[in-house]
């Protein structure tokens, strides 16, 4: 029988699914990042990170597999892209996130949605939906985007064009494309004096990403999200590829899908924004996440609705939880409480066993996040 996914065990021991890939690639394994992972070889991949695996009761294991068997051809319907918009500091995440949530507010709501929120949904003029995921701060961010391959279906990777392609410009894109995301380039800033898009595109194309305009398989549009400029056109691009990705979902099973964020709440208790990824969430499930797990008590959309559901590619805000699981932690809806709590137990004392661990090899941006 086959366990855990590489991106799962990734996310247990609490390292990048990059690593865990390489790793069994020197183990003479090649894996995908979904790939289920045998006993055996779970064990011995586990062991080159320093842990020891111990098999949680079959039972719970199977109540989590379940819900991944009833995907057949019939129960697929489609689902909008999760798209995320990636970049240097400052080059215009959020002002672009900010505008295209602004002129897709259906008309009335408006007032509900200036809180930030980690991640939401708009429909565009055509009727075609986006959900986007804006990046927390940035050491949660790291975390997530390490992670974020399971995630993200397209990466809008933006670069200001008065600036230069910069560290974490190529960070994204090499996060990006390790994990087989496809990349629409968004040159922003173009309203301002000294904009040079071109040079953007040339310090691109000396990477090897070669933007269409020139020749490339890139699309790319320059875009200043000030003004709303060009950015229809970019999404355009973006609905284009996700044409061709072909997405769909099976909203008819137990729900699973990613902590987008969570934290405490003085008068909500915990509170978290997840991403649906598959089935269907409902109000009152029972939902595992990381070391955490409870009833859904109350659910809301990104506007702060109260829903009843979100099937897959919706967000939703959930309240309910017994502490607030990391961005980027899997969750998952179990049919009992009793093996939400066992699951949830053995991963904490894992993390706790880890934590005394870790000393060996803490890396710069692990204790960016604990601060
Ligand atoms: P971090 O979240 O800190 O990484 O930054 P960010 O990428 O979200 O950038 P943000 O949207 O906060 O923009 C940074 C600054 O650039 C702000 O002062 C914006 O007003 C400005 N800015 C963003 N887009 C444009 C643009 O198209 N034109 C001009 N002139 N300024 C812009
Ligand atoms: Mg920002």
């Amino acid at each position: 029988t086959e366990f855990v996914s590489v991106s799962e065990l990734a996310n247990m021991m609490d390292v990048n699914v990059n690593e865990v890939i390489s790793t069994c690639m020197s183990l003479g394994l090649f894996v995908s990042i979904n790939q289920r992972l045998d006993a055996e070889t779970l064990t011995v991949v586990a062991d080159e990170f320093g842990y020891k695996v111990e098999f949680v009761s079959a039972d719970i294991q199977e109540s989590i597999d379940d819900a991944d068997e009833e995907d057949s051809e019939e129960n697929l319907v489609p689902r909008s892209p999760i798209v995320t918009v990636m970049g240097h500091v400052d080059h215009g995440k959020t002002s672009l996130l900010d505008y295209i949530r602004s002129t897709n507010v259906i008309a009335g709501e408006a007032g509900g949605i200036t809180q930030h929120i980690g991640a939401y949904h708009v429909t565009l003029d055509e009727g075609k939906d986006i959900t986007f995921l804006d990046t927390p701060g940035h050491e949660a961010f790291t975390a997530m985007r390490a992670r974020g391959a399971q995630v993200t279906d397209i990466a809008i990777i933006i670069v200001a064009a008065d600036d230069n392609v910069m560290p974490q410009t190529v960070e994204a894109i090499n996060h990006a494309s390790a994990a087989g995301v496809p990349i629409v380039f968004a040159i922003n800033k173009i309203d301002k004096p000294g904009a040079n898009p071109e040079r953007i595109k040339e310090e691109l194309a000396n990477m090897n990403y070669l933007v269409e305009e020139w020749g490339g398989k890139y699309q790319s549009h320059d875009i200043s999200a000030k003004q709303g400029k060009g950015i229809e056109d970019l999404l355009e691009k973006v609905l284009l590829e996700a044409e061709m990705l072909e997405l769909n979902a099976n909203p008819k099973k137990r729900a699973a899908g990613t902590i987008i964020e969570s934290s405490l709440d003085r008068g909500r208790g915990y509170v978290a924004t997840v991403l649906v990824q598959s089935g269907t969430l409902k109000s009152g499930d029972i939902v595992l996440a990381g070391q955490y797990f409870g009833h859904i008590k109350a659910m809301f959309n990104e506007r702060n609705q109260k829903i009843e559901e979100a099937g897959p590619a919706q967000p939703a805000i959930i309240l309910g939880l017994d502490g607030a699981p990391q961005a980027g932690d899997n969750f998952h809806v179990m049919e009992n409480e009793r093996d939400a709590r066992g699951i949830a137990n053995k991963r904490e004392q894992l993390a706790r066993e880890q934590g005394l661990r870790s000393q060996k090899h803490i890396t710069l941006d692990e204790i960016g996040r604990r601060i």
